[in-house]
This record gives C-alpha cells, structure tokens and sequence, in this order.
C-alpha cells in the first residue's frame, strides 16, 4: 500500500452469511473495538436483507456499509433484483460488482458487468470492481492479458471524472476459498499490471490514486506481506471476515503505523 496516494480499505464479502441478528452482534463487537486512528478505511458488504441492521448499527461509525450486487436498471420487471437507488436510498457507499462467484454461478457477461458499473456510478455508488484469471488462465501466462480485457470491458464509458470512486479489486479465482492465497509477489504483480493499464486508460493522476484491493483467502497471518507490496492497497476479505476478531486482526495490520 501507499497510503500518500491513495486509501488503504479493508471491506468484508460476506456472501451468503449471517442473518440480520447476526450483523447486529457481529457490528457491535465491531464497533466496539476498531482502533482509532482513521489510516485505512473499513467496509463491510453484507446480504441486501441484512443492509438496514448494518447501516442502523454503524452510523455513527467510520465503518460503511456495501452492498454484494445491484441490477443494472432503474427499475423495471425484474423479479428479485435490486436498483441502484434502493441501495443509495439505505445509505449504502459501496457495491462489489463482477465477483467471480457472480460471473461463473450467475452467469454475468462483461456488458452486463459494465451497465451495472455504470448503474452504480450514477446512483452515487463506489463500485468494488472484481477482476481475477483462473487456473488454467495462469498456467497458460495469460493472466495479465485477460484481466486488461476485463478491466477495459467493464470500465467502457467510464469518465475519468467517476474513475476516482471505482474501487478495484484483484482477485484470483484459484485462490479464493481455497486456503490457496496468491504470494505477495504475484499479488503485486497483478495488482500493479493493472494500475499500469489504469495509467493508459486513466491517466498517471488517476492510476496513482485508484485503490486495488487484493482477495482470495486473505487473512491475519498474510495480510501484512500481502498489504507491504507497493499496488496492494488493501483486501476483499471472505472467508476470514466472518469472524470479527479475525477482521479486526487485519484491520489493525492495514492500520499499522508506517
Ligand atoms: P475468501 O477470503 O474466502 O477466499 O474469499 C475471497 C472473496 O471472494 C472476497 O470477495
């Protein structure tokens, strides 16, 4: 990380975990205990459902709430979805868009991918924007060349203007869930592969101050390493923020000193 160019944030993915009694312990205890210097932002995206407990709970917190994904749409016949400004109307800041578990379980193109940056964008939103090559993808070197695809699709019409809210995160599908977290070199690699391509697209000014996240089993013990690379400046956490003091482990690590 380089906290003089840009935030460090430590956000949360919960997934499909905890009901709304659950948030309500988990963001008390949260609360309760994150320190009080401000050097790292911290985000927690839960389920829609448990979206009103959260941001009830940590309002007078410097914790945001974030939401996992949006529709692309205003509004419309849409069964089971959720707009952008339903999320903006409860207060949330942030939404993770193109997980990986969204792409391959869920069946999200890139353009879909694109319209719901540009959707989030639009209702005021901090698109979390996930990109990450799968196994195959990197044993056949073609990692870096597949997430510029990825990044260029899904930042389409993207002004330079709205870039500076859009929040990237790395994350290699063989990595997440699996126990198997990329090393700090190769997480380093990638994530300052993409602020070059950010530079091309964007800019110097932009890619400097964009924040590219890291996920895919980040946890206490290698958060450090993780977060001492230069372009990595700060975690998608799943699995490992389930469990508060777990997260607040590596919130305090992000919050180091120095
Ligand atoms: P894990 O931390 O469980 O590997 O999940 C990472 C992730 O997918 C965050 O979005």
């Amino acid at each position: 990380m380089n906290r003089k160019y840009r935030k460090t944030i430590i956000a949360a993915n919960w997934k499909m975990h905890k009901t709304p009694t659950e948030t309500k312990a988990f963001a008390e205890r949260l609360k309760s205990a994150i320190p009080r210097a401000k050097r790292c932002s911290i985000v927690l995206c839960v389920p829609f459902v448990d979206i009103p407990a959260a941001v009830k709970l940590l309002k007078d917190s410097r914790i945001a709430v974030g939401a996992q994904n949006l529709h692309w749409d205003a509004s419309g016949p849409y069964t089971g979805e959720i707009s952008a400004d339903m999320l903006a109307d409860l207060d949330v800041k942030y939404v993770i868009i193109g997980h990986s578990e969204r792409r391959a379980l869920f069946g999200e193109s890139d353009l879909m991918i694109n319209q719901k940056v540009h959707a989030a964008l639009g209702a005021g939103l901090r698109p979390i924007l996930c990109v990450g090559e799968d196994r195959q993808q990197r044993d056949l070197g073609v990692t870096l060349e597949f997430i510029t695809y990825q990044l260029k699709a899904a930042l389409a019409g993207v002004s330079p203007e709205d870039m500076r809210r859009v929040v990237i995160a790395y994350e290699p599908i063989w990595a997440i869930g699996t126990g198997q977290t990329a090393t700090p070199d190769q997480a380093g690699e990638v994530c300052s592969a993409i602020r070059s391509v950010l530079r091309k697209l964007y800019g110097a000014r932009i890619a400097r101050s964009t924040t590219i996240q890291y996920g895919g089993s980040m946890n206490e013990a290698n958060a450090e390493a993780l977060l001492n690379q230069e372009d990595v400046d700060g975690g998608l956490i799943g699995t490992a923020s389930l469990d508060a003091d777990q997260f607040l482990q590596i919130i305090y690590t992000a919050n180091q000193d120095g």
